[in-house]
């Protein structure tokens, strides 16, 4: 997957002034937080312009193909919902605001929530060439205890976890009564990040949401016992990017957990794949969930038409 050419466009703008070694730095020093205890409790680690221009080159590429990547599965699952309006909540540079505006042709109102002035000023800059939609970037923190306008969508991505437990609570339930349509969650694919996913899971189920995906079914999680629930999108890098990052490969592959909550039901599916298809010849073995659990299902070339199916299946895929 590629960025929009009008978002990359303004990406490479946005770093033109900033030396590459600054780049290089500030990412390096961003990955150690990351990766340091401060990182596993997700406090606020983009606080600096560099750093959030860091973000935009070795983060939103990721996280943007995730999202497009469950905005697609919205689709499959519910192929006739019309999406007009989106709440992209904890915007950040408004990652959700362009993966939607790319797959939704509907698409007409956003509303930006935000609590990083930095981030809303850089989020604004970005969206200049987005001229057809009416978008408003609101400064906000989410754990404030006021209802938020109602849009078809409400998109948090990547920004949940990033809260208190206690405050999460209070937070998806004024998303999900903000949600006029749909409610989509986004977290990194990371124990911590499913975890965070699953809890809102059970939260939406009490609230009477209906579960569109990746869910086949509404019983307790069976992953959550010993593995986490979590899917790939395979990400295009640029130049830049590879040159920040110091990496060689063209491409990465971002992992999340995804949550898919609706107010209406979508038509039952009966699994879904939740891990790299095993591709051999004269047999496919995949690993799914189902009513049943999680199960290994290998399908074989006597199968015809499944067979034929199965070998064009991809991790993430219904069924
Ligand atoms: C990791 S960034 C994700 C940005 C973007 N959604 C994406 O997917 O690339 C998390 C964002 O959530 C925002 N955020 C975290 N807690 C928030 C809160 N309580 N209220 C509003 N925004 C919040 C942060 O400021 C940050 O911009």
């Amino acid at each position: 997957m590629q960025l929009p050419e009008e978002l990359s466009e303004q990406i490479e703008k946005l770093a033109s002034n900033t030396p590459l070694a600054d780049l290089v730095k500030t990412f390096q020093t961003l990955s150690d937080l990351y990766r340091g205890p401060k990182g596993a409790e997700g406090t606020d680690l983009l606080g600096s312009d560099k750093q959030r221009l860091a973000y935009l080159h070795v983060r939103l590429p990721a996280t943007y193909a995730a999202v497009v990547r469950v905005l697609n599965e919205l689709f499959n699952r519910m192929p006739d919902v019309n999406i007009s309006s989106l709440a992209d909540v904890g915007a950040g540079p408004g990652t959700g605001l362009w993966a939607a505006w790319s797959q939704m042709g509907s698409l007409s109102q956003v509303t930006c929530y935000e609590r990083d002035r930095g981030f809303i000023a850089l989020g604004k800059q970005l969206s200049a060439p987005l001229g057809s939609l009416a978008i408003d970037w609101v400064h906000k923190d989410l754990t404030e205890n006021t209802a938020l306008k109602k849009h078809d969508l409400v998109l948090a991505s990547y920004s949940l976890a990033e809260l208190p437990l206690q405050e999460r609570t209070g937070v998806v339930e004024r998303l999900w009564h903000a949600a006029g349509k749909v409610l989509v969650i986004v977290e990194p694919g990371t124990p911590a990040g499913f975890k965070v996913v699953n809890e809102i899971r059970s939260q939406c189920l009490e609230l009477g949401a209906h579960l569109i995906a990746p869910c086949p079914h509404a019983q307790v999680c069976p992953m959550a016992q010993s593995d986490w629930c979590h899917f790939a999108a395979r990400v295009e890098r640029s130049a830049l990017h590879r040159r920040i990052k110091g990496g060689t490969l063209n491409f990465e592959d971002e992992k999340f957990s995804y949550l898919i909550l609706a107010k209406e039901p979508s038509l039952p599916i009966q699994g879904r794949i939740v891990g790299r298809p095993q591709k051999n010849t004269g047999f496919v073995t995949l690993k799914t969930c189902q009513e049943s659990g999680i199960q290994q299902m290998t399908v074989t070339r006597k199968s015809k038409e499944k067979y034929r199916q199965m070998r064009k299946s991809e991790w993430g895929d219904s069924f």
